[in-house]
C-alpha cells in the first residue's frame, strides 16, 4: 500500500503500533488512541516521522472524530482487548467494541471515508464444533462479551457497507503475538517468572491449545487481503495447527534459562483459563491461502519468536 491517507484507531496498542511502523514508510498515517490500555511508548519513536501524526482521543467522542478529516482507509483496531475481564464488566465490551465501532462507522459516513479493515476475532465462533473453523461456520454462539461485541461490530460494518457503499474487510484473528504486546499468555508468563523463577501459575488445566500468528504476518496479511479481496467480506487470520499452553510455558522458561520450574495449574472453570475462555481454537485459513497469502512463521515458531522479542523488550525497559 502506497501514497494513501490512513487512519489507525488503537494506534498506540500492540497491533496498532506495529501497523503504524509499517504503514508510515509509504503512506500518510494518523494514529488515534485514548491510551486506556497502554501509554504512548510504542508510538513515541514515530513522532519524528513526518508521515505520522498521533492524536489522543476516543472513538466514542464524535467531536474528536469529526476533526480528523477524510481517509482512504480506516484500520480499526481500537478495542477493549481484555477478554478475561468480560464476565465482571460486560458493558465495557459493549461500549468500546460495539458502540465504538459504530462511532467509527458514523465518522466514516460523515467524512466520506469508504474503506475499512476491522480487527474482529475468532471468539465470535464460540466453542465451534468444527475445527479448523471456516468462515462459513455457524451459528455463532460466542461465550464472552468480547466475542459478542466483535460480532455486533461485524454486523454494523456489514450494514453500513451495504447502506453507504463502504468496502470493508473484517479479519477474525487467532491469537496474535510479537513485539509491543502488553497482554496475553506470553506476557503473563514472563512477568510471573520474573517475580518467581521456581514456580509458574498456569490458568486452566494446561490442555488449552490455540493457533498463534506472528504480528508481522498478521499486519502483512491484513494489507495484502484488503487490497486483493476488493469487496466487503470476512476472513480468518491464523495459522495451520495449534500450540498448547504448556508448550508456551516451556518456550518461556527455556528462553529465560530457567530449569526445573514447577507448573501449577489453577484448573479454572471447566479447565478453561477463565470464564469465557475458548479452550481449543483453530481457524481454517483455506480462504486466506486461496488468496495467495502464506505466513512466514507457523504457530510454534510465532510463539518462540514472540517469547524472545518480549523478553528482550522487557529486559531493555527495566
Ligand atoms: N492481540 C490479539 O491476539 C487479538 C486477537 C483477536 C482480536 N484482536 C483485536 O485486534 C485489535 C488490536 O488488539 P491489540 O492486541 O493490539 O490490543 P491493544 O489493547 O494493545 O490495543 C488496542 C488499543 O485501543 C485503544 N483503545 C481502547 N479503547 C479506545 C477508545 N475508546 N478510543 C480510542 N482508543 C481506544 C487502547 O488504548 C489500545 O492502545 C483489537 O481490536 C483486538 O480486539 C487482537
Amino acid at each position: 500500500m502506497k501514497n494513501k491517507k490512513i487512519l489507525i484507531t488503537g494506534a498506540a496498542g500492540f497491533i496498532g503500533s506495529n501497523m503504524s511502523e509499517l504503514l508510515v514508510r509509504d503512506n500518510e498515517v494518523v494514529g488515534i488512541d485514548n491510551l486506556s490500555n497502554v501509554d504512548d511508548r510504542f508510538v513515541k519513536s514515530l513522532s519524528h516521522n513526518r508521515n505520522f501524526t498521533f492524536k489522543k482521543g476516543d472513538i466514542n467522542d464524535p467531536e474528536f472524530m469529526k476533526e480528523l478529516g477524510s481517509f482512504d482507509l480506516v484500520v480499526h483496531l481500537a478495542a477493549n482487548s481484555d477478554v478475561k475481564g468480560g464476565s465482571s464488566d460486560p458493558l465495557l465490551d459493549f461500549r468500546v467494541n460495539a458502540q465504538g465501532t459504530l462511532g467509527v462507522l458514523e465518522f466514516m459516513r460523515q467524512t466520506d471515508s469508504s474503506q475499512m479493515a476491522f480487527a474482529s476475532s475468532s471468539t465470535v465462533y464460540g466453542e465451534a464444533a468444527q475445527l479448523p473453523t471456516p468462515e462459513s461456520y455457524g451459528p455463532y454462539l460466542p461465550i464472552s462479551s468480547y466475542g459478542a461485541s466483535k460480532m455486533a461490530g461485524e454486523g454494523f460494518i456489514s450494514a453500513y457497507s451495504h447502506y453507504y457503499g463502504f468496502r470493508s474487510t473484517m479479519f477474525r484473528f487467532a491469537n496474535i503475538v510479537g513485539k509491543n504486546s502488553t497482554h496475553g499468555v506470553i506476557f503473563d508468563f514472563i512477568h510471573k517468572l520474573k517475580k518467581d523463577s521456581v514456580s509458574l501459575e498456569i490458568l486452566g488445566d494446561g490442555t488449552q491449545r490455540k493457533s498463534y500468528m506472528h504480528v508481522t504476518d498478521c499486519i502483512g496479511a491484513i494489507l495484502f487481503v484488503h487490497e486483493k479481496l476488493r469487496k466487503t467480506d470476512i476472513i480468518n487470520l491464523g495459522n495451520i495447527g495449534t500450540t498448547q499452553v504448556t508448550r508456551i510455558a516451556d518456550s518461556v522458561t527455556r528462553a529465560m534459562h530457567l530449569e526445573n520450574v514447577k507448573y501449577h495449574f489453577t484448573g479454572g472453570f471447566e479447565g478453561r483459563g477463565w470464564k469465557g475462555d475458548v479452550k481449543v481454537a483453530e481457524l481454517s485459513i483455506d480462504k486466506l491461502s486461496s488468496l495467495g497469502w502464506k505466513n512466514n512463521l507457523g504457530s510454534d515458531a510465532a510463539v518462540d519468536k514472540a517469547v524472545s522479542e518480549t523478553i528482550t523488550q522487557l529486559t531493555s525497559s527495566t
